[in-house]
């Protein structure tokens, strides 16, 4: 988490390699991709293929390949959606990093780039690699709001908002940005070695709801984690939360759920019935949002 805390400090983006060979690189300079490439009807083993691509400025890891395969060679496979950073399927090993290639300019890493598939994961195709195991981890730590049984009514039919303060709301918000994208599962070294540990993804999406005042799921919750492949199998190796691009911090979510086992669930109070909003009271300490610019 130190690393984490120091990028944090420092302002360093969260998907940005450090400068190494990056800098300016002029329109039309060569873009070199080494790309790992392995399908499993030819191949026993992966094999490397180097394309090269003309750069153009503003050009991501994404848009490269996505050159490479449109101009040069359409049998390469890798997954892409959104292209803006939110869907999380792009993740591949970039020159070493676990990295949303979307999110990643060329020219941070320079005109020489090596590409592939995600570690710590099956290989469906070249660099696409296989997540359903990450989303069944995912699955096993029951990744929703679980209500108080007196609530079943009203979970079923809803009358009313779940109240929650802002406050409450800070305790699990950082973990809420999860994308699902695996990088942080790729760069973890107890993965590496043990492929049935439910990882850093699961393991700060556990803290995420336990965390929440509205859940009441901690004892259920609580049995999924604490086995012999569970939170106390982490190592604090940290190399999670320096993967995530999006600026979760999953070790720390890791910590915060070991201590929650030693010590009870985040929240003492026993999640509330749904009931009126509650009132939060003035803070005139709080920074007020700026009133939006006139319209005309
Ligand atoms: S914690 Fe970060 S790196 Fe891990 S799956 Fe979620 S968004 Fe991706
Ligand atoms: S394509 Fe969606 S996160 Fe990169």
């Amino acid at each position: 988490m130190a690393r984490v805390l120091e990028r944090r400090a420092t302002g360093e983006r969260a998907t940005g390699a450090p400068a190494g060979a990056g800098g300016p690189i002029e329109a039309g300079a060569v873009v070199t991709l080494r790309v790992a490439r392995f399908d499993p009807e030819r191949d026993v083993a992966m094999r490397w293929q180097t394309y090269q691509v003309p750069y153009t400025p503003g050009m991501t890891v994404l848009d490269a390949l996505i050159a490479v395969k449109e101009r040069q060679d359409g049998s390469l496979a890798f997954r892409s959606s959104c292209r803006m950073g939110v869907c999380g399927s792009c993740g591949m090993l970039v020159n070493g990093k676990p990295r949303l290639t979307c999110q990643t300019q060329v020219s941070e890493l320079g005109t020489h780039l090596e590409v592939a598939p995600l570690p710590n994961h099956d290989v469906i195709k070249d660099l696409v690699p296989d997540l359903s195991g990450t989303f069944e981890r995912h699955r096993k730590v029951h990744p929703y709001i679980i209500r108080p049984a007196a609530d079943e009514a009203e979970m079923r039919a809803p009358t009313r908002e779940f109240a929650q303060t802002p406050e409450e709301m800070e305790r699990y918000l950082q973990f809420a940005y999860c994308l699902k994208c695996s990088l942080c599962v790729a760069a973890c070294p107890t993965a590496a070695t043990d492929p049935l540990f439910l990882g850093p993804q699961a393991l700060a999406q556990a803290y995420r709801y336990i965390a929440d005042s509205r859940d009441a799921g901690w004892e259920v919750r609580a049995d999924a984690v604490d086995g012999v492949h569970g939170v106390f199998s982490c190592h604090l190796a940290g190399a999670c939360s320096e993967a995530c691009p999006k600026g979760v911090d999953p070790a720390l979510g890791i910590q915060l759920l070991k201590r929650s086992l030693l010590t009870g669930p985040p929240h003492a109070e026993p999640a509330p019935v749904i009931g009126p909003r509650p009132v939060v009271p003035e803070d005139p300490a709080r920074p007020r949002p700026k009133a939006p610019p006139p319209t005309v």
